[in-house]
């Protein structure tokens, strides 16, 4: 017989045909998966921490904020095991945490793109920060428009067992990219997966024209306090 991993008997849970498990199988199981994704909260922390310190820095020596918002989320049980399944990932931990370097997610919203460049300049080039995956959306957005800077950055993280490596998902982007990342997130959802193409090519557009406005703000902050 082979051996169940903890997230077989998590899916398990949810079919009517599994096996009964004792409620001791259950916290076991439990308590490894909460304790794998503490990890991640962990290094989500700590990257938190990196850009809250940029920026209470930046703050002081040039009385200006480049960061709008940042948010973060772990990813769930419930995402995860569903994109395991999408991806066709073997269901071990050990696999899991080779194969999904999104399970902890920084999203950082900066007012102008310069500061996008200049954030993701900053934290990549810490020492204890080894940088991934670069994926450059704003050189080169994707065909429905959608713009960021993602990078998979992995950060130390010291237990009382010692240090683990954790992956951490770091999406940069402007307010105008973030305000129209977000409304076409609800528009798909909607549609279910099947948008449209009047539809798509307007949300191209309106990608295009976030963009336009991001260079025209970009350009007033340039007129008003000179620089990039
Ligand atoms: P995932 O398996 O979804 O993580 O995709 P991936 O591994 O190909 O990575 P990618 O860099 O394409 O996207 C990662 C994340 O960026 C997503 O989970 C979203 O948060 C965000 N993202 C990527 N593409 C889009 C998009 O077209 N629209 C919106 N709203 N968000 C996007
Ligand atoms: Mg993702």
């Amino acid at each position: 017989m082979t051996q169940m991993t903890p997230l077989d008997t998590v899916a398990a849970l949810g079919r009517t045909a599994a096996p009964p498990l004792s409620p001791d199988q259950i916290r076991a199981v439990r308590q490894e998966i909460q304790r794998f994704l503490l990890q991640y909260e962990f290094g989500l922390r700590e990257i938190e921490t990196k850009l809250t310190i940029l920026r209470d820095e930046f703050l002081e020596l040039h009385d200006y904020n480049p960061i709008e918002h940042i948010s973060s989320r772990v990813k769930s049980p419930d995402s995860l095991l569903d994109k395991v399944a999408r991806k066709g990932i073997a269901r071990d931990l050990d696999s899991i945490r080779a194969e999904i370097t999104d399970i902890a997610g920084v999203r950082l919203t900066c007012a102008f793109k310069s500061d996008v460049y200049r954030l993701f300049g900053l934290l990549t080039r810490q020492d204890d920060v080894s940088v991934l995956r670069v994926r450059d959306y704003i050189a080169h957005p994707k065909p429905n428009g959608y713009q960021s800077l993602h990078a998979v950055v992995e950060i130390p993280v010291f237990l009382s067992s010692g240090s683990v490596s954790v992956p951490v998902e770091v999406q940069f982007r402007t307010v105008a990219m973030d305000f129209w990342a977000s409304l076409e997130h609800k528009i798909y959802y909607k549609y279910d997966a099947d948008v449209p193409e009047s539809l798509t090519a307007e949300l191209r557009e309106a990608a295009a024209t976030a963009a336009e406005l991001d260079e025209r703000m970009a350009r007033l902050h340039r007129q008003v306090h000179g620089g990039g």
